[in-house]
């Protein structure tokens, strides 16, 4: 069965639809499991096509579908919205979980002394930009469609908040931006009842933390400044997640949820 049909199939039922960015990388993976085991149609969004398809087959026969856009194509973010809600019908969860971090081509990471506007660029596009073109997408649909409880989740991280070891300048600024698009779009879209709010996870379990870590003594360093003793998982996360896109977090918006074992507290 092709996308369209298997869309089709399926678009006049009354289902609650999330579209979760970044769904082929550790995190967002977990979050198209939890959210399709809570009774989402999960739209798995990723620029790796083969990631997405594999992950959306991961997740049963509810309807849930890979679809390969990147955040970052002002186009590309405005067909896959009109493509699902034409298909499906309108969006109620937005999870935008994709996410870059780049480094050097000799694998360090870049100081910003040495980084090029390529990777500054790239940073941002992804990181922040794609935030806001999927934000303007959704904004622009809900105010013409609106739909009951609209949740829209943001990913920052502790290297916003702290300033990061392991991370770039490029990636830091990019999700700082995050956090403070979040709370602007809270405010913008609260007479919509819809909640914006943004994770920001601290070290966890996935190629992206393996990528920053050199060897397992520097892991077990990183470790050591955990108060809860723990690399976090991709299930810790995706907790989070979940909970704030169900009806229980109605009362939550412009917040930043830590997800970080104690690493940095408020
Ligand atoms: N893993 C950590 O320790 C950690 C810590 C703090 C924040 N985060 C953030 O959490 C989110 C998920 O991270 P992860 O660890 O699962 O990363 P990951 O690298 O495992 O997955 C990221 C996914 O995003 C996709 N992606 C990249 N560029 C894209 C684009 N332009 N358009 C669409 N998809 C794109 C990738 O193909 C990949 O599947 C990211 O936003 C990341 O910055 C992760």
């Amino acid at each position: 069965m092709g996308l369209d049909e298997k869309m089709e199939t399926t678009s006049h039922e009354r289902v609650r639809i999330a579209l979760v960015t970044g769904a082929g990388g550790g995190i967002g993976a977990c979050i198209c499991q939890r959210l399709a085991a809570a009774g989402f149609r999960v739209i798995a969004g990723d620029i790796d096509s083969a990631r997405a398809a594999q992950v959306a087959g991961t997740l049963g026969s509810s309807g849930h579908i890979p679809l390969a856009f990147d955040v970052s194509d002002e186009i590309a973010v405005e067909n896959a919205f009109d493509h699902i809600e034409h298909h499906c019908g309108p969006v109620q969860a937005v999870v935008c979980a994709a996410g870059l971090l780049l480094f050097q081509a000799d694998g360090e990471r870049p100081l910003i002394k040495n980084t090029s506007m390529d990777i500054w660029e790239r940073s941002q596009a992804v990181n922040a930009r794609g935030v806001f073109l999927c934000a303007r997408a959704y904004i622009n649909r809900r105010e013409k469609e609106p739909v009951r409880h609209g949740r829209f989740v943001t990913f920052s991280s502790v290297a916003a908040q702290l300033g990061g070891y392991r991370s770039s300048a490029s990636y830091i600024a990019a999700k700082s931006a995050v956090l403070g698009l979040t709370k602007a779009m809270a405010r913008e879209v609260s007479h919509l009842g819809i909640t914006v709010n943004s994770v920001a996870p601290g070290l966890i379990d996935t190629e992206m933390l393996r990528s920053t870590v050199s060897s397992s003594g520097a892991m077990q360093a990183a470790v050591a400044n955990i108060p809860l003793g723990r690399i976090g998982t991709v299930d810790d996360v995706a907790s989070a997640v979940e909970f704030l896109v169900s009806e229980n977090a109605a009362y939550i918006t412009g917040s930043v949820m830590d997800v970080n074992g104690g690493y940095r507290m408020q």
